[in-house]
């Protein structure tokens, strides 16, 4: 079955803690943390200390999605503030195969991210220190976006590129996803359905209905 991974982006960041505790008990397999920087991505939001204080809300997997410049300077960060995935962009540093090692070097699990237009090929040849590639399906920035259809073929490119290999690698999809993106989502080839507004829009005691929506 399809993993959720609700993004606090869209959570009431006035009552965090309550919003972790309350996506925790809905049923979220992972938690997502955005991570922007106002310099890879035109808005900022927040760092490690923030991850770190939420860590004893929550003993789900920490998601975190670094849409940040030089990563390399913030790993250790994210690793100590208690992060389980660490997913880093692509097209945000140029020795992407170092950063990969410096994130398995703290027994983290290592994603890359690429952004619509980014091909899947960029990728093959970093399967070894993969745990998960993040397929953006919104140009990265900002929730509540469009999906952005073009990106169905990607996944389906890369579910090929990933069974060949016989690897265990997750395809975690992420921007855009609601009841309507998801079902063609789920039949390209996602494991893992990252959701912002389309689960946090609703009142807190509607979260584990708009998670089960989404599992298709
Ligand atoms: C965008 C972020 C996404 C976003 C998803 O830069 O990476 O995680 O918050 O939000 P929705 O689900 O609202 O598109
Ligand atoms: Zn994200």
């Amino acid at each position: 079955m399809v993993k959720i991974s609700p993004s606090i982006l869209a959570a009431d960041f006035a009552n965090l803690a309550k919003e972790i505790t309350y996506i925790d008990k809905a049923g979220a397999d992972y938690i997502h943390f955005d991570i922007m920087d106002g310099s890879f991505v035109p808005n900022i939001t927040f760092g490690p200390d923030l991850v770190s204080s939420l860590r004893k809300y929550s003993k789900k997997t920490f998601d975190c999605h670094l849409m940040i410049d030089n990563p390399d300077n913030f790993i250790p960060s994210f690793a100590q503030a208690g992060a389980d995935i660490i997913t880093i962009h692509y097209e945000a540093t140029p020795h992407i195969d170092r950063s990969l090692k410096l994130i398995k070097s703290f027994g983290k699990k290592a994603g890359i991210s690429i952004v619509p237009s980014t091909p899947p090929e960029v990728l093959e040849y970093l399967l070894d220190d993969l745990d998960l590639i993040l397929v953006m399906t919104v140009n990265p920035g900002f929730g509540g976006q469009k999906f952005i259809p073009s990106q169905l073929k990607k996944i389906e490119t890369l579910k090929k590129m990933i069974d060949k290999s016989g690897k265990k690698i997750e395809i975690e999809v992420d921007g855009g996803v609601n009841d309507k993106t998801v079902k063609d989502v789920i039949s390209a080839g996602a494991d893992v359905l990252v959701a912002g507004s389309y689960v946090f829009s609703a009142s807190f005691d509607q979260y584990g209905e708009k998670i089960k929506s989404l599992r298709g």
